[in-house]
C-alpha cells in the first residue's frame, strides 16, 4: 500500500496524542497508528478524542499539548458519536474539504476512545470503505499479536524461573537421597546453599542451629556462607528481633534502614528469615541476607528498585528448601531413635541370658567390645564395627533355650548335656532369623562355634566358608572364656591363653585372625581390666514411668 494515487497536499493541521497526559507506550502507539494510515492511504489523518466534555476534539501533535479550541465540525462529530457505536470505518462525502471523509475508530491501546479523519479527493468511495476495513482488521490481527508475544514473552520468564527453581529443587533431592542419616543439618546447608544462592541472589546465607532448652530465638551461627558473610552476631542479632514475629509465614524485610531495629543491625540491609521446623521440634533457622546488587549499583539513587529486593519467589524458594531438611533432620532424629530403639532392646535380651547365668554375667559384652576391636584391626569400618559389636553382644544368645541345669553344671558335661548346648547358634539364628532388622548377626550367631579345619558346629563349615563375623567372634569368644574366673575355677593367665590360641592357629581358628588378634592384645587386655558389669537397677515402688 501507500501508492501516490493517494497522496494529497499536506494537511496543514497534523493532530496527534496529548502525549504529556498519557504514558509513552500509548504515545509512540498513536504514532505508529498515523504512520500506518499514511502509508495506506498516503494520506496524513488528523486523531479525534472523545473529552470530558462530551464532546469530540482534535489531538495536536505540536509541542504534545491539546488544542482546546480545536472541536472538531459538526458533521464530523456526528460521524465520530456512529463509530462509537458501530466500531465500523465510515467513508462519506466531505463537507469540510473536496472528496470524501474518512473516518475510522482506533483499537484501545491507543488510550480511550478515538477515531482517525482526513478528507480524500478523487477516489472511488468503495474502494476507500474496502481499504478503511482491512486496515482495520490487520490492526486488530496485528493487536491480536502483539498481546500474543508480550504473554508469551511473560510465560517465557516465569517458566524460566520456574525452571531454576526445579532444576535446583531436584539436585537438592537427589542429594539427600545419595545421603544417609550421619549427614546432619550443617553439612546438609553447605552442599545445599551454593545451589540455592543461584536463586536466591544473595550476598549471605547462614544457618543458625537453636542450642536445646534455650528458646527458639536464642540462635547459634553454624554455617554462615556468601560472596559477602555478615557477622554471625548480627544473624543472631535479626533471630532474636525478628524470629518473634514468625507465624507459618517467613519474615521478610527490605530496607531495614527505615525500621527502628536497623541501629543494632549495621550491615544487614535487607533479609529473608524463616525457622528450620518439623512438627514441634525446632531445629534453627535459616537466613537470606543482603539481596546483591550489581556493580556500581548506588542505593542512594535507585533505592526503591524493587527488582533489588527480596520478594515473594526467594521466600518461597527459602522456605521448600527449608521445608526439606527439616523433614530429613526429623527423619534423622526417627532413624537414630529406632537404632537405639534396636540397641535397647538387644541389652534387654543380653540382660535376660546374663539373669540366666550370672557366672558368665558380662561375657557377651566382653566378646563384643573384643570382637570390634579385631573387626577394626582387619580393616572393617566404622559401620561394620558397630555391626559386629552387635552380634557379639547376641552371640550366645540361643542359651536361653539350653536348661539351667546345663548350662551351670560345672563339671564335665554328658554326650547329651554337650549335644544340648550345642544347640544355642541354631536356637539363636531361630530367635532373630524374623528381626529384620538384625538379620546382618546372624552369619556370626550361627557359625561361631566353627572351627576352621571343619570339626566345629552346626554345620562343620571349614576355611574361608565359616563367615568372617564367625571366624573373629570364635577367637574373642575363646578369649574370654579362657581368661575370665569361673565359681571353679580361676581365668587363665595371659600367656597360657596366648598359646593355646597360637596352637590353634590353622585348626581351629583362622590363622591371619590369630595373628591379628596378637597384635591387639594390649587393647584387648585393657578392655578385660578395666570392665565393669552394668548394674541393674533395684527397683523402689511402681514401674518408674
Ligand atoms: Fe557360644
Ligand atoms: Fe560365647
Amino acid at each position: 500500500m501507500g501508492g501516490s494515487c493517494f497522496r494529497l497536499a499536506l494537511v496543514t493541521h497534523m493532530y496527534v496524542a496529548p502525549c504529556n497526559q498519557v504514558d509513552d507506550s500509548v504515545c509512540v502507539v498513536r504514532q505508529q497508528m498515523l504512520v500506518s494510515l499514511l502509508d495506506t492511504f498516503d494520506t496524513d489523518f488528523r486523531l479525534v478524542a472523545s473529552t470530558d466534555l462530551d464532546d469530540w476534539r482534535y489531538l495536536a501533535t505540536d509541542e504534545l499539548v491539546v488544542i482546546n479550541d480545536a472541536q472538531v465540525e459538526p458533521e464530523v462529530s456526528a460521524i465520530c458519536e456512529s463509530i462509537l457505536q458501530s466500531q465500523e470505518p465510515v467513508v462519506t462525502p466531505s463537507t469540510i474539504g473536496d472528496g470524501w471523509l474518512v473516518a475510522i475508530p482506533l483499537p484501545n491501546d491507543v488510550g480511550g476512545m478515538q477515531v482517525a479523519v482526513a478528507s480524500i479527493e478523487g477516489q472511488d468511495p468503495e474502494m476507500l470503505r474496502r481499504l478503511a476495513k482491512l486496515w482495520c482488521s490487520s490492526r486488530q490481527y496485528q493487536h491480536q499479536v502483539d498481546k500474543y508475544a508480550q504473554e508469551c514473552e511473560q510465560l517465557t520468564e516465569i517458566l524460566s524461573e520456574g525452571l531454576e527453581e526445579l532444576t535446583f529443587l531436584r539436585s537438592m533431592v537427589a542429594f539427600l537421597d545419595m545421603s544417609d542419616h550421619t549427614h546432619d543439618l550443617t553439612s546438609l546447608a553447605e552442599s545445599t546453599f551454593p545451589l540455592l544462592n543461584d536463586n536466591m541472589h544473595a550476598d549471605c546465607l547462614a544457618l543458625l542451629l537453636t542450642p536445646e532448652g534455650l528458646g527458639p530465638l536464642r540462635a547459634v551461627p553454624a554455617l554462615v556462607w556468601g560472596p559477602k558473610p555478615v557477622d554471625g552476631h548480627l544473624l543472631s542479632r535479626v533471630v532474636e528481633l525478628f524470629g518473634q514475629s514468625y507465624c507459618d509465614q517467613p519474615v521478610v524485610k527490605n530496607h531495614i534502614h527505615r525500621l527502628p531495629e536497623a541501629s543494632e543491625l549495621n550491615g544487614v540491609r535487607d533479609f529473608i528469615l524463616t525457622p528450620i521446623k518439623s512438627g514441634s521440634t525446632h531445629y534453627g533457622w535459616m537466613l537470606a541476607a543482603n539481596r546483591q546488587l550489581p556493580e556500581g549499583f548506588d542505593p542512594s539513587s535507585d533505592w526503591e528498585l524493587s527488582h533489588y529486593e527480596f520478594g515473594t519467589s526467594e521466600a518461597s524458594l527459602l522456605c521448600t528448601t527449608v521445608s526439606i531438611l527439616a523433614t530429613h533432620a526429623s527423619n534423622c532424629d526417627l532413624f537414630q531413635e529406632k537404632e537405639q530403639m534396636l540397641v535397647n532392646v538387644v541389652r534387654s535380651l543380653v540382660s535376660a541370658l546374663d539373669a540366666k547365668d550370672q557366672y558368665t554375667c558380662g561375657h557377651s559384652e566382653r566378646v563384643a567390645l573384643y570382637a570390634k576391636v579385631l573387626a577394626e584391626r582387619v580393616g572393617y569400618d566404622e559401620e561394620a564395627c558397630e555391626r559386629i559389636y552387635m552380634t557379639g553382644l547376641l552371640h550366645d544368645v540361643g542359651k536361653i533355650g539350653v536348661s539351667d541345669a546345663v548350662l551351670k553344671k560345672p563339671g564335665r558335661l554328658t554326650d547329651e548335656e554337650f549335644a544340648e548346648i550345642k544347640r544355642h547358634p541354631d536356637e539363636g539364628w531361630s530367635i532373630l532369623q524374623d528381626l529384620a532388622q538384625l538379620k546382618y548377626v546372624l552369619p556370626g550367631v550361627l557359625h561361631h562355634h566353627e572351627e576352621v579345619d571343619g570339626s566345629g558346629y552346626p554345620d562343620g563349615l571349614s576355611g574361608d566358608k565359616i563367615p568372617l563375623d564367625g571366624r573373629i567372634l570364635a577367637i574373642v569368644d575363646a578369649w574370654d572364656a579362657m581368661t575370665s574366673d569361673r565359681p571353679y575355677r580361676n581365668g587363665m593367665p595371659t600367656q597360657k591363653a596366648l598359646s593355646i590360641l597360637e596352637e590353634g592357629a590353622g585348626s581351629q581358628w583362622d590363622s591371619q585372625l590369630v595373628q591379628a588378634f596378637l597384635e591387639v592384645i594390649d587393647r584387648i587386655e585393657l578392655i578385660r581390666n578395666t570392665y565393669r558389669l552394668h548394674e541393674r537397677p533395684i527397683r523402689k515402688m511402681g514401674c518408674g514411668i
